[in-house]
């Protein structure tokens, strides 16, 4: 590329995240088009604070332990039963298509061998290795897209500004050479993550605690598309993202960015905690994807192994029935786009990308008459998606001189139910189109 391109390269691909309801270059629509399609991302939050099953990172930020104690978990930090074929099987069986692994948290504890003089798990625990290639190999292998959690705050280092919740080591505006320090830290610390994993994403975190100015948010979007134009950059950089994070509570309304991905814990806790019980159940997962599918966004399911690597057993499990059930619905989720506007159906849909497939999503094992209201298509069929039983319907209330189409009952038997949601898809006879008037003489 010569000079000319390369500029115009940068700029196409600076777009933000505030730009993002508005229509973004081909550049950016064309890198974002594998996470588009994805769906389904683990997040894996695995860090010192699974030996104590403490609050990653906010345990001694909150002042619930010292940091003192809270650091000592490095101690017990072994990795030894840490297999990363096995975690890549088990996330490719759970039908995801991309893993982000936390490479920092907000401790500092970094998971590879860091040149920068800082904590990491080689130096300072038993696990006494670099944890982030073998598991980014391991991931590359089976298909799945790698990504890089970075927290852009550091607690546990000298130069940051602030340790803890009450506390103040100095303010920038007052010692700007040592905010350069760390600045100059965390550029390095980059890096060298990109040049041991080089993620085909890159999930930032904390970007609340300063400006995109503070942390050169621009710098360090510029530097990673240097190294891979194909990266995608989640929404907390600042303003200098590809797409939004909602966290945890799932959006009501459709969502109006371009690209959004709701991360969300399998249990109450990112990281693993010995205490914390309330497992999500296989149903509330699937339905929760199916929903975010369904509006236009992806799930970034978040598991949290243990101080030695091992994935708890409930996790394990919901990843399973999770990946049975999409390997019987994939049709309707992976590739799909989102669904017609709440109104026509009493649930979630999706359209296949040339829009002549609406699929049904059936939460709560509804069986008797379903229906689709303002329907302006003739169905060509309707199949019990994975199960293939052919379903019939009927047309109620087609008027044959008014332009409003007629409501369509499907019935739906019992025995087609799947275990634990059901999809059904409709083939169209042409792309899908809707009426969305208010009825009556039209
Ligand atoms: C929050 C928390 C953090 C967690 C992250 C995941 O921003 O600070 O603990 O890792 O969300 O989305």
């Amino acid at each position: 590329m010569n000079r000319l391109y390369v500029s115009i390269f940068l700029l196409l691909s600076l777009g933000s995240v505030k730009a993002q309801t508005h229509i973004p270059p081909d550049s950016i629509r064309a890198k974002m088009q594998w996470f588009a399609d994805a769906k389904l991302g683990i997040f894996i939050h695995w860090g010192i604070y699974s030996v104590k099953g403490t609050d990653e990172s906010w345990a001694f930020y909150n002042n619930k332990i010292s940091w003192k104690d809270y650091m000592d978990q490095m101690k017990g930090f072994t990795a030894s039963k840490y297999n990363p074929e096995a975690w890549a099987s088990l996330i490719a069986e759970s039908g995801a298509r991309y893993a982000v692994l936390t490479t920092k948290h907000h401790d500092g504890v970094a998971l590879w061998d860091t040149k920068t003089r800082h904590y990491d798990v080689v130096d300072n625990t038993p696990a006494r290795r670099d944890l982030l290639s073998p598991f980014y190999a391991a991931l590359r292998k089976k298909g799945v897209r790698a990504g890089a959690y970075f927290s852009l705050i550091d607690w546990s280092h000298p130069d940051y500004p602030g340790f803890r919740k009450d506390s103040t080591r100095y303010k920038i505006a007052d010692d700007p050479a040592r905010w350069q320090r760390f600045r100059d830290f965390l550029q390095a610390q980059l890096k060298e993550v990109g040049q041991l994993v080089n993620p085909d994403l890159w999930w930032f975190d904390g970007d609340w605690e300063h400006d995109a100015g503070e942390w050169e948010s621009e710098k360090i979007r510029r530097d990673i598309l240097a190294r891979n134009p194909g990266a995608i950059i989640n929404g907390r950089l600042a303003g200098y993202g590809d797409y939004e994070t909602p966290e945890q509570n799932f959006p009501v309304t459709r969502p109006r960015y371009n690209w959004w991905e709701l991360c969300m814990t399998i249990n109450n806790n990112w990281g693993f905690q010995y205490t914390d019980t309330n497992w999500k159940t296989p149903y509330e997962v699937i339905t929760i994807f199916a929903d975010a599918v369904s509006n236009g966004g992806n799930l970034l399911l978040d598991i949290g192994p243990m101080q030695d690597g091992s994935i708890p057993e409930q996790q394990v499990l919901v990843l399973k029935e999770l990946g049975a059930w999409n390997r019987k619905h994939g049709e309707a989720v992976f590739g799909s786009r989102a669904g017609i506007p709440l109104g026509h159906f009493y649930g979630p849909t999706t359209l296949s990308a040339d829009s002549t497939k609406l699929y049904l999503f059936l939460p709560g094992k509804q069986t008797g008459d379903v229906v689709v209201k303002g329907l302006d298509n003739s169905i060509k069929s309707i199949t019990v998606l994975g199960e293939g039983t052919k379903l019939s319907h009927k047309v109620v209330g087609k008027i044959s001189w008014s332009s409003v189409p007629g409501l369509v009952y499907i019935n739906v038997p019992d025995k087609v139910q799947d275990r634990y949601m059901t999809v059904l898809r409709l083939e169209l006879d042409k792309p899908v189109r809707l009426y969305r008037g208010k009825g009556g003489f039209e």
